[in-house]
């Protein structure tokens, strides 16, 4: 099983579910997980280290200022030890400092310096959960990238019930189960991805093009996301300002065309997704010379439609790949112009999101978007940034990848 020999950072905070950590590492340790952890000063109030040194046999580490310890409780190593780090509990108030970016103790500056999968497990009275300012962390720690395991519905510690109950130790189990199994998975399926991305540049004489507002934002955030969950995957960018992490492979064209023979040059691929406002057409003759005013050139943009990448891609009974997103920017009647798009280009799901306003969609960081299923599944992601929209939409389609190849037709 996937989860054995992994290497797991518990950090223990200070709250009455910090029992709950010693039934944790107790199941970890039993599956041939290695656990070290980081108890906080609040958490030393609930749950003893020797306790915790007899269930996971390793040393516990503390503080961050202790004098003796220094070189020993390296937080950079200790965060590059991990496979993941998970905190629980996680108090408000652990949200609050971690979303201001704290770095005054050592659980958070290892969860700072940290290169790998941050999980937090909230545990905290309902009030306090839903609190306005534990809500805006909640959005703040997602756009982080952040992970969250719960809270889930019940009686709390202090009587009252609903949610901010932290999730059991076997549920945060199966999380982590299921967590690295689909990681592992990805990685030896050797899972592969094309996304395109921007507007396309159609030129109408050297100096002059047709094109539009796409900054190319959503597609680079789910290239990003894709390739954070083990995906080997290619971004094919038309022309924006978007600064490209190192980490991704990027090819950058200008033109319909262009991307075109992009996309057919990285066939197969297991997962394409279309996010590109490709312009719909072309001039037929591109001037070589810079067009003039004169009277007789009012009526020279003589235009042709572009080939299709998304329907190209559906339609391709050799090479389709095996989960096919498009997107569908829309002014009007949302749902039936996009499921109209799905069915026309053959898409296994479309992302449809309402252009007509002007605070989410193009060119902007935020987005709303509905998911619509070849099945006629629909879910609505509420307005968020672009980056945690893109980490839904890249779990959906592995989830789905994952399912297909475990039943196929
Ligand atoms: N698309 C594409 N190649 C094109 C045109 C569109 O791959 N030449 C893809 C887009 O990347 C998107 C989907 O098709 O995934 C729908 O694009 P959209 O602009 O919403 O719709 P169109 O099909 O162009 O139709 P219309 O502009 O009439 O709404």
């Amino acid at each position: 099983m996937s989860l054995q020999n992994k290497k797991i950072l518990l950090i223990i905070g200070g709250g009455v579910s910090a029992y709950k950590a010693l039934d944790l590492i107790r199941l970890l340790v039993k599956n041939n997980v290695e656990v070290k952890t980081i108890l906080t000063k609040g958490g030393k109030e609930f749950v003893t280290s020797l306790s915790i040194t007899s269930l996971s046999n390793n040393k516990v580490f503390e503080d961050i200022f202790d004098v003796n310890n220094e070189k020993e409780i390296d937080h950079i190593s200790l965060s590059r030890w991990a496979d993941i780090v998970l905190t629980l509990p996680t108090t408000a108030n652990m949200m609050a400092r971690l979303s201001s970016g704290k770095a005054d103790d050592l659980a958070t500056t290892v969860i700072l310096a940290s290169n790998k999968d941050i999980l937090l497990v909230p545990a905290m009275n309902v009030r306090m959960w839903l609190h306005k300012a534990t809500q805006n962390n909640l959005k703040t720690l997602l756009n982080f990238g952040y992970k969250f395991i719960g809270p889930v519905n019940g009686e709390m510690a202090c009587g009252e019930y609903g949610e901010g109950k932290m999730s059991s130790p076997r549920q945060i189990f199966s999380y982590l189960h299921d967590f690295f199994n689909n990681k592992d998975l990805v990685k030896k399926k050797n899972i592969s991805a094309l996304v395109t991305t921007g507007p396309t540049r159609e030129y109408i004489d050297p100096v002059r093009y047709i094109s539009n507002e796409s900054s190319g934002k959503q597609g680079y955030e789910i290239a990003l996301a894709l390739s954070k969950l083990g995906v080997k995957t290619t971004l094919i960018a038309g022309p924006t300002s978007i600064n490209f992490s190192k980490d991704l492979n990027v090819k950058k064209i200008t033109s319909a065309a262009e991307m075109m023979i992009a996309v057919q040059k990285l066939l197969p691929v297991d997962i394409a997704v279309c996010a590109a406002a490709v312009a719909d057409f072309k001039p037929k003759n591109r001037s070589t010379q810079k067009i003039k005013k004169d009277k007789k050139n009012y009526n020279v943009l003589n235009l042709e439609k572009n080939e299709d990448v998304l329907e190209y891609l559906g339609k391709n009974n050799k090479l389709r790949p095996k989960i096919l997103v498009g997107f569908s920017a829309e002014t009007e009647n949302l749902i039936e112009n996009s499921t109209n798009k799905l069915n026309n280009k053959y898409c296994d799901m479309i992302i449809a999101n309402d252009v007509s306003k002007k605070k989410t969609g193009f060119n902007v960081d935020y987005n709303k978007i509905l998911i619509i299923e070849k099945n006629g599944k629909i879910e609505n992601l509420p307005k968020n940034k672009k980056s945690f929209i893109a980490t839904k939409i890249a779990k959906k389609i592995i989830d789905k990848i994952l399912i297909n190849d475990k039943n196929p037709n």
